[in-house]
């Protein structure tokens, strides 16, 4: 059989298959959201041959449908291929976002008291000393790499104090994560996943035997269903927390980064007056939203008159959805009072867990930046460089940048 047939089930009506590579059908050009956004003149559901690390599955075109399946987790189930477990050959499910509802809640229920907004306003103070810490090694040179002096690190910062892990370790979380999310090759792919297990594993061990803060007290101490959390189900929820907050926002703050660096307008506009920076914040986090996740059909039904398969992989790209052309007018035009309402963090039941932490962390980046610079803007003579995929995010982000007097 010719290998792309063998990637295009009997079952797929022929007018809904796109032969091409998701990767690089979005990184063709200079400007990833335009390229994605062409699949807003085809139809809200397709059958990408090579849609998720060279996998055939569906992808969702439109905000409804990427809505719908949001919702619907009794059709698209979160416990899905390709991830962890898989790399590991260990049954570590990411906990909660591999875990289906009904037994998600009670995982959720365990995270939800450290992410409010409340409890995330003490991190506050050691995120702006984070941010402080990174700029000075760069403030006085007049220019930076923000990917890697800035982007990159700045999560990782924030993820070794929410563990409570030695900063030591950055080197090593930073050259995995990168492994991980962006490895080419399956087998580097395996080895970062497996360093972060090992790493993982004895940073539990020692939390177990004292835990140091109280996330850390509230995960290993949890009951589910009246019993102590178990080994596989304490380590799925370290290792989220590991992948969850990352190249996330890792990937979002180069945008905006990016885009302020264009829009001096705006650069000033927000400088003059920091309150607009949440709605800002807002209209960034719909225009470059970064994630495209899957769920996998959980029973065979027929979805918007498309037969749909167990077993089918289901992609959503989040940024297809806060671009769609009916929900937002001008959906490339980033308009801070737009005031739009979007997914850049999933909806339903897995909604993200880390929302208003990342909102922070957003913020204080922006402020900081703002604050500490007069002006940003782009190199000249240089040509930043980014990646697709299942983030998209910026490698190389040459700035200049003026100090403020
Ligand atoms: C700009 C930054 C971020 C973005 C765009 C983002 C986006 C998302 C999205 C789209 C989901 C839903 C995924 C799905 O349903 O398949 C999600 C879930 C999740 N995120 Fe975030 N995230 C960000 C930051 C963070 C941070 C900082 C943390 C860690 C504290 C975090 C932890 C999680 C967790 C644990 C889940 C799973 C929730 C569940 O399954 O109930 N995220 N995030």
């Amino acid at each position: 059989m010719h290998p792309t047939a063998e990637r295009i089930p009997a079952t797929v009506p022929p007018e809904l298959v796109h032969e091409a590579d998701f990767d690089a059908l979005t990184s063709e050009g200079n400007d990833p959201w335009a390229a994605i956004a062409r699949l807003h003149e085809g139809p809200p559901v397709i059958w990408m041959t090579h849609a998720n690390y060279g996998r055939p599955g569906w992808v969702l075109t439109r905000q409804d449908v990427i809505n719908e399946a949001f919702i619907d987790y009794e059709h698209f189930s979160s416990e899905r291929p390709g991830m962890i477990a898989d790399m590991l050959g260990e049954p570590v499910r990411l906990n909660p976002i591999e875990i289906d509802p009904p037994r998600h809640h009670a995982y959720r229920q365990v995270l939800n008291p450290f992410f409010t907004p409340k409890a995330m306003k003490e991190f506050d103070d050691p995120v702006r000393r984070c941010c402080r810490e990174l700029i000075a090694q760069f403030k006085d040179r007049g220019e930076c790499e923000f990917a890697q002096e800035f982007a990159v690190r700045f999560p990782s910062y924030i993820f070794l104090d929410l563990m409570d892990m030695p900063r030591d370790r950055l080197g090593d979380f930073i050259g995995w994560q990168d492994q991980l999310m962006r490895g080419t090759d399956p087998m580097v792919r395996v080895g970062a996943a497996r360093s972060i297990y090992a790493y993982l594993k004895e940073h539990m061990a020692a939390q177990q035997r004292n835990p140091t803060t109280a996330l850390l007290r509230g995960m290993v101490g949890a009951e589910i269903d009246d019993r102590p959390i178990d080994y596989y189900e304490l380590m799925g929820m370290f290792y989220v927390l590991y992948v969850g907050g990352l190249d996330t926002v890792y990937s979002t703050i180069g945008w905006i980064m990016h885009h302020l660096a264009k829009d001096r307008d705006l650069q000033a506009r927000l400088r003059a007056d920091l309150s607009l920076v949440p709605q800002a914040i807002e209209e960034f986090c719909r225009a470059f939203s970064v994630v495209v996740t899957h769920r996998q059909v959980a029973k065979d039904f027929v979805f918007h008159g498309v037969p749909m398969k167990k077993g089918d992989e289901v992609n959503l790209p989040i940024m297809l959805a806060n671009r769609d052309p009916a929900v937002h007018e001008n959906p490339h035009v980033i308009d801070i009072d737009r005031k739009p309402r979007h997914i850049a963090f999933g909806t339903g039941t897995h909604n993200c867990v880390g929302i208003h932490l990342a909102k922070r962390e957003l913020r204080i980046v922006i402020e900081e930046f703002l604050t500490t610079f007069a002006d940003i803007r782009l190199k000249p003579g240089e040509t930043p460089r980014y990646h697709t995929g299942r983030t998209f995010g910026f490698d190389y982000l040459p700035l200049e940048l003026d100090q403020r007097s």
